[in-house]
C-alpha cells in the first residue's frame, strides 16, 4: 500500500529503498533512465494470518509485496534483475506495449536468467494506468512462493487524488506453521485451479487501510492470484470505475466487478467526512461475502470542497478496423491425447508414447502423467517443455487489425491474456459488451468473445490463460507478428 501526499514524494520515495529489493538507484542528470534493481532472492516472509508466522518465501524484497514501482509513460524504466534464486527466472510486464525483447519470456524472447546472472529490461512504457510483473517459467511455484510486484504508470496529465492505494489480492498456500502446501494437485489443474487457504491483501490477512478523511482516493486493486476468480465489491462505499485492467473508461457506477487473475480495477472514491469511520471490501463470493480488507479514515479532514470525479486521458492504443480486420478462432479445451502433435510435446513424452504406441488409453494416462490438461486450437503446450518452442498458433502481418475469437469450450472460466498488445473486447454470445480495452478478458464457459486488436508490434507474443496451473499444463501458445 502507498499513500502519497503528493506525487513527487513517492517517486522519490519507491527510490530510496537501498538495501531492500527493489532499490532505485536516483540519477543525476536528467533524461537519462534511473537504473532500478530488482533482486529476485528467497525471503523470509511475515505473511499475517490467524497466526502470525515466517515463510520462506521467494521475493523480489524482504517484505511481500515489494515495493509499488512507479514510472512515468513514456519515459525509459531500466530495471536490472539480479538472480539469487535456485533456478532461472525473467521478468514479464503484464499488460505493457514494450518491445518483444523486453517481454521477458524465457526461450521465446529472451535467453532464461540463470542463477547469478542478471539482465536488464529496458523500455518506455506507452500506457498510464495499472500493471504488474512477474516471472515466465516455473510459475505456480515461482508466483506461488511471492515472486509477483506491481507496476504502476503514471501520467502528467493524470488528475490529482489525495492518496493514491493499491491493493494486491492474492492467496497464499501456506499452513499454520507459514509452511507452503502444494502450489498444485491434478485435481486442481485438471479443473479450476489449486486455491490457496491465505486471503490477503498487500502480504495482510484482513488489513485496516487508513485513507485520509474526505479525500479523493485513487484505488487500484490488482487480482494478482494464480487461480482465484473474485468478484470484488464496497457495500457500504459508493465509488466510480475509472479504468479496467490498466486502460481508463468513461466513469461508471462501480457495483462489483469480477477479476480473474491478472486483472486490475481503478476506482475513484470520496471518502468518508468522519474520521475513524470505515468500509470494507469485499469478494461477493457465494451466498457470504468474504470481507477481503477495511478502509478507515483517518486525520483531519480535508478542506478542500469535493471536486468531481476525475475521468482518466485516454491511453493511445491504435484502434482496429473492423471493417478490414482478418478473423482467427482460438479455442480452448481440454487437451485431447490423440490430437497431440507429437513436435508440441517435451521429449520424453513423445519417446514414451512412440515405444507405447499412440492408442487413446496409453495416450491419455501419458497426458495425466506429464500433466497436460489444456490446449489452444488443440494444440498443447506445457511448461515443462523447456527449450523446447512449437511453432506459432498463427502468424499475423505486422499493421493490420485482426478479430480473435476466444472460444470456451471447457466447464470452467479462462483468463486469457495476449502479450504485446491492449485489445478492444467487442462482444461475446453470452453477454452484452460496452466494448472497452483490455490485456486479459475472462471467457466464461460455452462463451464466445471477440476481441480486436492491431498487430503493431513485430515478436512472438504469448497467448495463454493466466490460470497459472492451467497455462502450465498446456493452455498457452503464442502468436507471431511478422
Ligand atoms: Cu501475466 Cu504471460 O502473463
Ligand atoms: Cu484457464
Amino acid at each position: 500500500m502507498v499513500t502519497r501526499p503528493t506525487r513527487r514524494s513517492v517517486i522519490v520515495g519507491a527510490g530510496l529503498t537501498v538495501g531492500a529489493g527493489l532499490a532505485g538507484i536516483p540519477c543525476g542528470s536528467a533524461g537519462a533512465p534511473q537504473e532500478r534493481q530488482i533482486v529476485a532472492a528467497p525471503r523470509t516472509f511475515k505473511l499475517t494470518g490467524s497466526a502470525s508466522v515466517a515463510t520462506q518465501g521467494w521475493g523480489y524484497d524482504d517484505a511481500f509485496p515489494p515495493p509499488t514501482l512507479r514510472v512515468t509513460r513514456g519515459e525509459m524504466l531500466r530495471v536490472r534483475l539480479v538472480n539469487r534464486l535456485p533456478e532461472h527466472t525473467s521478468i514479464h510486464w503484464h499488460g505493457i506495449r514494450l518491445p518483444n525483447a523486453m517481454d521477458g519470456v524465457p526461450y521465446l524472447t529472451q535467453p532464461p536468467v540463470e542463477p547469478g546472472a542478471e539482465f536488464v529490461y529496458e523500455f518506455r512504457p506507452p500506457d498510464a494506468g495499472t500493471f504488474w510483473f512477474h516471472p515466465h517459467c516455473n510459475s505456480i511455484a515461482q508466483m506461488g512462493r511471492g515472486l509477483t510486484g506491481v507496476l504502476v504508470v503514471e501520467s502528467p496529465d493524470d488528475p490529482p487524488f489525495d492518496a493514491d492505494i493499491v491493493c494486491l489480492y492474492r492467496d497464499w498456500h501456506i499452513d499454520e506453521s507459514g509452511g507452503f502446501t502444494a502450489f498444485s494437485t491434478d485435481e486442481g489443474a485438471g479443473r479450476a485451479g489449486t486455491m490457496g487457504s491465505l486471503h490477503t491483501v498487500n502480504g495482510a490477512s484482513l488489513p485496516v487501510i487508513d485513507v485520509p478523511t474526505g479525500g479523493l482516493i485513487r484505488l487500484r486493486i490488482l487480482n494478482l492470484d494464480s487461480a482465484r476468480i473474485v468478484t470484488v465489491a464496497m457495500p457500504e462505499q459508493p465509488a466510480t470505475v475509472i479504468a479496467t485492467d490498466g486502460n481508463p473508461v468513461a466513469p461508471v457506477g462501480f457495483g462489483e466487478w469480477q477479476m480473474g487473475p491478472a486483472m486490475r480495477l481503478d476506482l475513484a472514491l470520496r471518502a468518508p467526512e468522519r474520521e475513524g469511520a470505515t468500509f470494507a471490501l469485499v469478494n461477493n463470493f457465494a451466498a457470504e461475502p468474504w470481507p477481503l480488507a477495511t478502509f478507515r479514515a483517518a486525520g483531519a479532514a480535508r478542506s478542500r470542497p469535493p471536486a468531481d470525479l476525475p475521468t482518466l486521458p485516454a491511453s493511445p492504443i491504435p484502434r482496429p478496423d473492423l471493417d478490414h480486420a482478418e478473423t482467427l478462432e482460438f479455442t480452448f479445451s481440454a487437451a485431447s491425447a490423440t490430437a497431440l502433435d507429437p513436435d508440441d510435446l517435451p521429449p520424453a513424452l513423445s519417446d514414451l508414447q512412440s515405444a507405447l504406441g499412440t492408442d487413446a488409453p496409453a495416450a491419455d494416462l501419458l497426458c495425466r502423467s506429464q500433466r497436460i490438461f489444456w490446449a489452444i486450437n488443440k494444440r498443447p503446450w506445457p511448461g515443462q517443455s523447456g527449450g523446447r518452442v512449437p511453432p506459432p498458433l498463427a502468424t499475423l502481418t505486422r499493421g493490420r487489425s485482426y478479430v480473435f475469437e476466444l472460444i470456451n469450450a471447457t466447464p470452467h472460466t479462462h483468463p486469457i491474456h495476449l502479450h504485446g498488445h491492449t485489445f478492444l473486447v467487442l462482444e461475446s454470445n453470452k453477454r452484452t459488451v460496452t466494448p472497452y480495452y483490455t490485456d486479459t478478458v475472462l471467457i466464461h464457459t460455452k462463451e464466445r468473445v471477440k476481441v480486436a486488436f492491431v498487430a503493431d508490434n513485430p515478436g512472438d507474443w504469448m497467448l495463454h490463460c493466466h490460470i497459472i496451473e492451467h497455462q502450465d499444463t498446456g493452455m498457452m501458445g503464442y502468436v507471431r507478428v511478422a
